[in-house]
């Protein structure tokens, strides 16, 4: 997103039921991983379903930066001629990632195995993001990163003349981490190995597979996973087609559950389990959610949702669940807001180190619209009444798209509208956020 724009204030009045079929956009983690992984290929890679919101364009900018050629052919249907997997070329110019933290990180893991050097920067919100994260590990393969104080943006990337292969523990849950190692680990002699304490999104080795490249998950003795991938293999273009984004559909599928009456089907939408965690907890919160038409696209599952409108119960949140639903937690929050009882979602640290703080904006933003909620160490905890919530407050978005759709999906069951202070931010996932919502029934717009 431009780090300059004119603030783009919207206010969510009280829905009429929500319905029709909807496509949300293309999975964001899936988007940007094809874009850099068919840059890597040697050959043309066709990418089907690609989301055209700010952040991915912004690796597909990145991406032809690095000497790939990336083409758009039509709605979401993209074509990017790849480099292999140790060409990539020195760009001329700072590489800007926007708003997009998968993006940068993601990317630096791609950089990082080239004798290139690439500097990275980002919006105000990327620039505050912790990338010590990846440094620390892509400095133990040999890679130096000169960044500003704190581990922050902008960062100049300087690839060694041999990268070594590491076999690295993430310290935290972190898909963005785990790939950008594999990522690099791709222009290693040998094998590089990352163990996650806890399975994190596994779309990195789902695409390296797919493009050819050998890639071992061994389950370790206490529920740890050890991920290896072979390095210097050639990657081989393959067609991908990115499933709708489940991460994204949570927003319709909150609104729908919550707005009496509603009825709304999303199709195509990404069920992979690891990333499904959202859809697991609305079910167990009593949500009437069908999932039909199962199938695999690509090597990723996908089913259409058929979501209806209900009372929700409220339910404890295992820690264990937050890396199969770590960007959903905004927006489970506002359905534990319209649910009866107490829910508590645990173990959210990670969402402070976000586009923005989520764990406060999240419970500021709740008890500004009148919502009983507190935190306690990491722990949110959310009284809802079961009828409706007060309202009347406009939250401040902070560069953070998913606390802007959040809290417009509070406004459909609020007594007095529930405004944003900015919803630019919406562009870098769901550019078509409001026509969808508006469309099965929301009533979103700029101030009156
Ligand atoms: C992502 C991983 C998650 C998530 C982000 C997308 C990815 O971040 O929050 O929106 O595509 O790998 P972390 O890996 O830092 O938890």
């Amino acid at each position: 997103m431009s780090q300059t724009h004119a603030a783009h204030p919207l206010v969510s009045r009280r829905a009429k039921p929500l319905t029709g079929t909807w496509k949300v956009p293309g999975d964001k983690s899936i988007s940007h991983r094809s874009l850099i992984l068919g840059g890597m290929t040697v050959g043309e890679t066709t990418i089907e379903g690609l989301l055209e919101g700010e952040d991915v364009i912004a690796t597909a900018d990145a991406m032809r930066a690095l000497g790939a050629k990336v083409t758009r052919d039509g709605d979401g249907v993209w074509r990017v001629h790849g480099c292999g997997v140790g060409g990539l070329a020195e760009p001329e110019t700072v590489i800007d990632c926007g708003n997009s933290g998968t993006g940068v990180r993601l990317l630096m893991g791609a950089a990082a195995g080239q004798r290139i050097t690439t500097v990275f920067t980002g919006d105000a919100s990327l620039r505050r993001r912790p990338m010590a994260r990846v440094s620390i590990p892509l400095g133990q393969m040999g890679v130096r990163f000169e960044g500003r104080e704190g581990g922050r943006l902008p960062m100049a990337v300087i690839g060694p003349e041999v990268l070594m292969p590491i076999e690295y523990t993430l310290p935290v849950a972190s898909a963005q981490v785990k790939s950008a190692i594999l990522l690099a680990g791709l222009a290693a002699p040998g094998e590089t190995s990352v163990i996650e304490p806890h399975p994190t999104r596994d779309h990195t080795e789902t695409m390296l597979r797919h493009f050819g490249a050998e890639v071992r998950v061994e389950a370790l003795p206490d529920g740890e996973r050890r991920i290896t991938v072979v390095g210097q293999p050639e990657l081989s273009p393959r067609p991908v087609i990115v499933p709708a984004d489940p991460s994204s559909a949570a927003f319709p599928a909150v609104a729908a559950l919550i707005t009496e009456g509603s009825d709304i089907t999303l199709t195509g939408v990404g069920t992979n389990p690891l990333r499904f965690g959202l859809f697991e907890t609305l079910v167990e919160m009593g949500a009437d959610i069908s999932f039909l038409n199962r199938r695999v696209e690509a090597g990723e599952p996908v089913a259409d949702l058929r979501i209806k409108a209900g009372p929700l119960r409220a339910i404890d949140v295992p820690a264990g669940r937050a890396p199969s639903m770590i960007d959903e937690y905004p927006v489970l929050a506002m359905a534990a807001a319209q649910a009866e009882g107490t829910t508590v979602m645990r173990g959210l640290g990670e969402l402070r180190v976000k586009e923005s703080d989520r764990f406060a904006a999240t419970l500021d933003g709740l008890l500004a619209c009148g919502v009983r909620a507190e935190a306690d160490g990491d722990d949110l905890i959310v009284h809802g009444a079961g009828n409706g919530v007060a309202g009347g407050a406009i939250i401040p978005v902070d560069l953070d798209h998913r606390i802007a759709m959040a809290f417009l999906v509070l406004g459909c069951v609020a007594e007095t509208p529930i405004g944003v202070d900015d919803a630019a931010a919406i562009r870098t996932s769901f550019p078509n956020f409001l026509d969808l919502m508006n469309g099965a029934g929301a009533e979103i717009a700029p101030p009156r």
